[in-house]
C-alpha cells in the first residue's frame, strides 16, 4: 500500500492507496487545524449502499462524529438542483466551518461534494474516498469541482483541493465492467500525454488490469495519480497553461458527452475524443497515421467505443465547442499530438477540420 503527498503551494493533498477501513485513521493522521468538528459523507445511493456503512465505521473508529447525505447516481445529479438540496441539508444540521465533507464515490460525487465543500460558508475542508477507476486515476486529483448546466458540462465550478484522497482497489470489484473500461480511457490519455513507455505498458498489461489483478491495478492507479499530480501541481489553477494538456481528447469528447444527453460514460466520450484528436493531428500533418492506429487498437482491446453509434450532428459539435469554457477570444484551443508523449496546443483548427474529425467517428 502506498502513501504520498502533493504540494500545491499553500495547499497539500495526501494520497493513500489503502483499505477503506482505515480511511478515518488516514484523515485523523493529518492532524488538521482547527480540529474537525464533524464529518458529513456525501455519496450517491449506489455507493452509499455498498460502502457507506464501512466508511462511517472507519470515521467513528478514528473518533469522528459523522453522518451521511445521498443523491441519485448518475451524471444528471451533477446539477445546481442537487447542490441546493445538499446546502439545505447542511443548514438543517448546522454544519459549521470546522466540519469536513467527505466525497464517497466516483467523479460525479467528488465533483458535486467538492463544489458543496468549496462554497459552503465560503469553503470547508474536504476529502475523497474514490470508488471508481475514473475517480481514482483522474477526478480525485487536482481540485476541480463543479456541476453542469443545461447549456454545457462543468460550466460552474471552483478549484478546491481535497486534504486527503483515499482509494481502496477492492472497491473496484463491485464496479460495472463498463465503468472499468471508461476509467481506462483516462489512463490511455495520460500515457499519450507522458510517454511511449507507459503506452507500451498498457498494451502489455491491459488484460491483467481488466481482470483487476492486484499488482496490475495498483500499479495503474499509482502511476496515473502521480502523472496527474505532477501536472496539476505545476499549474494548480490552470493559469500557466501547463495543465491544459490534460484536456487531450476532451474538447470533442465533452461536446459528444453534452449532446448525447449523458447516455455515454465520460470515459467513453474521452475514447472517441482521443481518436478525433489523433485524426485532427493527422489532418494537420503533425502525426503519423500509425500512432492513430495504435490508439484505436488499444481502445478496442479495452472494449471502448471507437465509433459513435448515436446520431449527433457535426454542426452541433462545432457549436458546443465554440461555447467551450476553454475557448479564448472565440478560438478554441486544441491539444493535439505530434507523437506519443509529445503534445502541441493549436488555436488554428478550423470548423471544417473539427467536422471532418468528428465525422470520421460516425
Ligand atoms: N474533477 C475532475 O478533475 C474530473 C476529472 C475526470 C472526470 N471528472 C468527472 O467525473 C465524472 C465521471 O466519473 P465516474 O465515471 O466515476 O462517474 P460516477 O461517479 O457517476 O460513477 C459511475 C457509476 O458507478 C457507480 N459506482 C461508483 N463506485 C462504485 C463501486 N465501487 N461499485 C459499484 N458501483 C459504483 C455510481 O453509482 C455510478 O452509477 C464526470 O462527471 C466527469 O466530468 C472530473
Ligand atoms: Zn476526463
Amino acid at each position: 500500500m502506498e502513501r504520498f503527498a502533493i504540494d500545491f503551494g499553500n495547499e497539500r493533498t495526501t494520497v493513500a492507496v489503502e483499505p477503506i477501513g482505515v480511511f478515518g485513521k488516514g484523515v485523523q493522521s493529518l492532524g488538521l487545524k482547527p480540529p474537525i468538528s464533524e464529518v458529513v459523507v456525501i455519496s450517491d445511493e449506489t455507493v452509499s449502499g455498498l460502502y457507506g456503512g464501512k466508511i462511517l465505521q472507519s470515521l467513528s473508529d478514528a473518533g469522528f462524529r459523522s453522518s451521511s447525505l445521498v443523491f441519485p447516481p448518475g451524471e444528471k445529479s451533477k446539477s445546481l438542483r442537487v447542490v441546493e438540496r445538499l446546502y439545505d441539508e447542511l443548514a438543517s444540521r448546522r454544519f459549521d466551518r470546522a466540519g469536513l465533507v467527505v466525497a464517497l464515490g466516483g467523479g460525479v460525487v467528488s465533483d458535486v461534494a467538492g463544489f458543496v465543500a468549496a462554497t459552503w460558508k465560503r469553503g470547508v475542508r474536504f476529502a475523497i474516498c474514490a470508488t471508481t477507476l475514473e475517480a481514482a486515476i483522474d477526478a480525485s486529483i487536482g481540485g476541480k469541482t463543479g456541476v453542469n448546466l443545461p447549456s454545457g458540462k462543468n460550466l460552474v465550478g471552483v478549484f478546491h483541493q481535497p486534504v486527503h484522497v483515499g482509494i481502496d482497489p477492492h472497491c473496484l470489484h463491485s464496479l460495472d465492467m463498463r465503468d472499468i473500461r471508461a476509467g481506462l480511457a483516462e489512463s490511455v490519455k495520460h500515457a499519450l500525454i507522458t510517454s511511449e513507455e507507459f503506452f507500451n505498458w498498457h498494451e502489455a498489461n491491459v488484460q491483467a488490469v481488466m481482470e483487476l489483478q492486484e499488482g496490475a491495478i495498483e500499479e495503474l492507479i499509482i502511476r496515473n495519480m502521480k502523472i496527474k499530480a505532477e501536472i496539476v501541481s505545476r499549474d494548480a489553477r490552470e493559469r500557466t497553461g501547463e495543465r491544459i494538456i490534460l484536456n487531450l481528447g476532451h474538447t470533442i469528447g465533452h461536446a459528444i458527452e453534452n449532446l448525447c444527453s449523458y447516455e455515454l460514460r465520460h470515459g467513453e466520450c474521452v475514447a472517441l475524443g482521443l481518436i478525433a484528436a489523433c485524426r485532427l493531428s493527422n489532418k494537420m500533418d503533425i502525426l503519423d497515421g500509425r500512432v492513430t492506429d495504435r490508439v484505436v487498437q488499444i481502445l478496442q482491446l479495452i472494449g471502448l467505443p471507437t465509433k459513435l453509434e448515436l446520431r449527433i450532428d457535426a454542426d452541433q459539435i462545432v457549436e458546443v465547442i465554440r461555447q467551450d469554457k476553454k475557448a479564448v477570444g472565440g478560438a478554441s484551443q486544441f491539444v493535439l499530438l505530434e507523437g506519443i508523449g509529445n503534445l502541441v496546443i493549436r488555436q488554428d483548427v478550423t470548423d471544417a477540420a473539427i467536422r471532418d474529425a468528428f465525422c470520421s467517428l460516425c
